[in-house]
C-alpha cells in the first residue's frame, strides 16, 4: 500500500492589507450579502467577482422553500458572470458572509462542495486561474486557484 498526501497553501492576510480594488469587490460582496433571500437559514452569503475586463459583478444565496431549488451566493454570482460575459475570464471571486447585525462572520467561510466544482469548472473554461478569496471578520485567506479548493477534482475529462 503506498499513501499519497495532499498539501494545499493559502495566504492568510488581514482585512488592512487588501488592496483598493479588493476592497472595492469586498464592499460589492457585503453589500450583495444585505441583500441575500434566506428566510429559512438566515445565513446571508455575499460573492463578488472582478473579471478580466474590470467589470465587478455580485450575488447573494437565493433560498427556496422547495430547499433544494435554491442556491448559493458564489453559484448565482459566477453563472450571472458567465451567462453576461461568457468569453470574459473571471479573474477573482471574494465571498463574505454577514451576520444579522451586518458584521463579518469570525471565521472565513469557505464553499460549499457543490460550488467548489463549478468554480474548478470556469477555470478549466477560462483556461485561467480564478483567485478566491474568503473574507471573515479578521482574516482573509486567499487562494491563487479555485483548484486548490477541490483536489481530485471530477473534471468531466471522462465524459469526453
Ligand atoms: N450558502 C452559500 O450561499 N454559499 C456556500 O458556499 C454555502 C452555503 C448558502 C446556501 C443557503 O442559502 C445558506 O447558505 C445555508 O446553507
Amino acid at each position: 500500500m503506498k499513501i499519497n498526501e495532499l498539501k494545499i497553501c493559502y495566504k492568510v492576510r488581514s482585512h488592512s492589507e487588501l488592496s483598493a480594488d479588493e476592497q472595492a469587490l469586498l464592499k460589492a460582496a457585503t453589500e450583495a450579502a444585505t441583500r441575500a433571500y434566506a428566510p429559512y437559514s438566515h445565513f446571508r452569503v455575499g460573492a463578488a467577482v472582478c473579471l478580466a475586463n474590470g467589470e465587478m459583478i455580485s450575488g447573494c444565496n437565493q433560498e427556496n422553500a422547495a430547499f433544494p431549488s435554491g442556491l448559493c451566493a458564489e453559484r448565482v454570482t459566477v453563472f450571472y458572470a458567465n451567462a453576461k460575459c461568457p468569453d470574459v475570464a473571471v479573474d477573482t471571486l471574494l465571498i463574505t458572509v454577514i451576520d444579522e447585525k451586518g458584521d463579518y462572520r469570525c471565521e472565513p467561510i469557505p464553499p460549499c462542495g457543490a460550488c467548489r466544482q463549478v468554480l474548478v469548472e470556469t477555470e478549466s473554461r477560462q483556461k485561467a486561474p480564478m483567485r478566491v478569496l474568503l473574507v471573515g471578520k479578521d482574516d482573509v485567506y486567499e487562494f491563487a486557484s479555485a483548484s486548490d479548493l477541490l483536489p481530485l477534482v471530477f473534471s468531466g475529462n471522462e465524459l469526453l
